[in-house]
């Protein structure tokens, strides 16, 4: 009778482990004068780009879902950095530097190991993870001006389940 109840009881607690969300978020950095932003690919981030001006800051970052890029979030100068996740990668760190006028340098680490770099190495350091082990990123956000990035943040949530 007491190992039925256990094995019901474990089991009871296993299901919920499974279904359960978890949600974090690593707090904006930068100055963050600007209008605000938020940006996400909707049904999981598949790609990144980001503009940088050469020996400056960040200008712009744009998020693409499986089929859409999202509305570009600050402004494209030059050509474009980007990475797209291979099947099941995700982004599992941001990394970067940032001052309080701009976002210097952000480092989009996925769950291969792979980086995208872009910006330059100055100012002060940030780093962004999720506090979940299976958990990627799901948003930015923080705000932009005419010239580029000045402050950022990250929302990271446990993976969709796969069909
Ligand atoms: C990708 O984004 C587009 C535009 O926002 C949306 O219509 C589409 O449903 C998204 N795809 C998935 C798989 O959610």
């Amino acid at each position: 009778m007491f190992s039925l109840s256990l094995i019901v009881l474990l089991c009871a607690s296993c299901l919920a482990k499974s279904l359960e969300v978890k949600y974090s978020f690593s707090k904006a950095v930068g100055g963050g004068s600007g209008t605000s932003f938020s940006t996400e690919g909707p049904g999981g981030i598949r790609a990144v780009r980001v503009w940088e001006i050469s020996s400056a800051y960040i200008t712009g970052i744009q998020l693409k879902n499986s089929s859409h890029w999202s509305p570009l979030v600050g402004k494209k100068v030059g050509t474009a950095l980007e990475i797209n996740l291979f099947d099941g990668e995700t982004i599992s760190q941001i990394s970067g530097k940032y001052h309080t006028n701009y976002i210097y340098q952000v480092i989009f680490v996925t769950s291969r190991g792979r980086l995208l770099v872009a910006g330059q190495p100055t100012q002060s350091s940030f780093n962004f993870y999720p506090h979940h082990p299976k958990a990627e990123l799901k948003m930015l956000s923080g705000r932009f001006n005419g010239h580029g990035i000045t402050s950022l943040a990250a929302h990271w949530a446990a993976a969709y389940s796969k069909k």
